[in-house]
């Protein structure tokens, strides 16, 4: 089987799904020729060179293309890139299943193969393959960095000659494997923290962590089966929105990480909340490539709303891209190396697996996944 890596096709994202300490786990594997596109650990400070020098092969993009039997992607492929690849092939990766819809189904038709890494189920066995968690955990730990950044203080209390400086306030809303990484962060770095999250079964964490827990009584809230936020009624979002209001006026950095699986992210700061602010207090709006959770939030850019400052990050695990890559690139030739067969050199698609179930959203020419369409 030829096993080919690809570039991120987006400049703003510096990440490889290929690292030097994960790829020796697959090159060994029986039958396996491993290559990559030109280029690719040019974000991490690797190059071709060193792919190479462990056996791999370097290739151009259209070459990985229509060579490669099972091809490894940060993102779906483009509409023309469909028509390139092999009929029976595998794409395999950060498809973005709810926002590429066409480019898969594009991929389908082409009767190529579609493994999407985050459909990966929630289980325990597959924790290892959870490229959700493990960007989504250093991307939380980023967006401190980031948040701080724009704040014309310091987080951690000072007591110097010159007086004592206090501490300041972080308030992160949505406490997943971001939040929960965005407020060890913080208080690492000696910020007081405070949090909210419509699952009140993570209140022991966030107190674990030595932070706040902010009670807001929104009735029957929940979670699913994978552990993720079930969506709240417009009215628990109107109630949510007017009391956390308060806690943002007295917060030097608001982190919002609130996300439901598959749907747009919940819009749950508002102009007048960002109204009742101080000046040159900061709001960082994880959700941002998602549709937003604050209001006028926008890609890439800084806004300012009377002093307050809207500030949207894409990609913000790709800022520390080599750890990125490392666990990324772990997540996937985990999948890759409990699937594969040596002895046919092919994928073995036991569809009575459950992480096969989950992640394959076709096969053989038939969409198994309809979220995605
Ligand atoms: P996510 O990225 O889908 O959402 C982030 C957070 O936003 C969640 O905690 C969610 O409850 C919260 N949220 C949604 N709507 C909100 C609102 N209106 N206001 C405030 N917060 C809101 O979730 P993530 O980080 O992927 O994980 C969710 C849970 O799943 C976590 O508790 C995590 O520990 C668990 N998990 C379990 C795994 C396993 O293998 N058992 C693997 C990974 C995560």
């Amino acid at each position: 089987m030829h096993i080919v890596a690809l570039k991120s096709p987006d400049s703003r994202d510096h990440r490889s799904v290929i690292h030097p300490d994960t790829v020796e786990k697959i090159s060994v594997l029986q039958g396996v020729t491993f290559s990559f596109e030109s280029g690719i650990g040019n974000g991490i400070n690797i190059s071709d060179k060193t792919f190479t020098n462990m056996g791999l092969k370097a290739l151009s993009r259209d070459e990985c293309l229509s060579r490669g039997n099972l091809i490894i992607t940060p993102t779906s492929l483009s509409l023309d890139e469909a028509v390139k690849v092999q009929p029976g092939s595998t794409v395999l990766g950060m498809v973005n299943p709810f926002y590429a819809g066409d480019e898969l189904k594009a991929l389908n038709q082409s009767r190529i193969n579609i493994v999407s890494m985050e459909f990966i189920p929630r289980i325990t066995r597959a924790q290892k393959m959870d490229v959700l968690s493990s960007q989504a955990n250093l991307a939380g730990y980023v967006a401190v960095l980031e948040a701080a950044q724009h704040l014309s203080s310091a987080l951690p209390m000072m007591m110097t000659a010159a007086g004592t400086l206090k501490p300041a306030k972080v308030f992160v809303i949505g406490v997943g494997v971001a939040g929960l990484q965005a407020i060890a962060t913080a208080k690492r770095l000696g910020a007081r923290v405070e949090a909210f999250d419509t699952r009140d079964v993570v209140e022991e964490q966030v107190k674990s962590l030595g932070a706040k827990f902010v009670k807001i009584d929104l009735g029957d809230t929940g979670q699913t089966d994978q552990g993720y936020a079930k969506e709240l009624t417009p009215e628990q979002i109107a109630k949510q929105k007017d009391l956390q209001s308060q806690v943002c006026e007295r917060s030097d950095i608001v982190i919002t990480t609130a996300q439901i699986f598959g749907r747009p992210a919940p819009k749950i700061i508002d102009a007048s909340t960002i109204k009742k602010m101080k000046p040159g207090s900061v709001i960082l709006d994880m959700a941002v490539e998602t549709g937003g959770n604050v209001e006028g939030s926008v890609v890439d850019e800084v806004i300012d709303v009377n002093g307050v400052k809207v500030v949207g990050v894409s990609y913000l695990a790709s800022k520390v891209s080599s750890h990125a890559s490392f666990a990324l690139s772990n997540n996937i030739i985990n999948w890759v190396t409990d699937f594969y067969n040596e002895e046919s050199s092919q994928i073995n698609f036991d569809f009575d697996d459950e992480v096969i179930q989950s992640s394959v959203l076709a096969y053989d020419g038939k969409i198994l996944n309809e979220r995605f369409a």
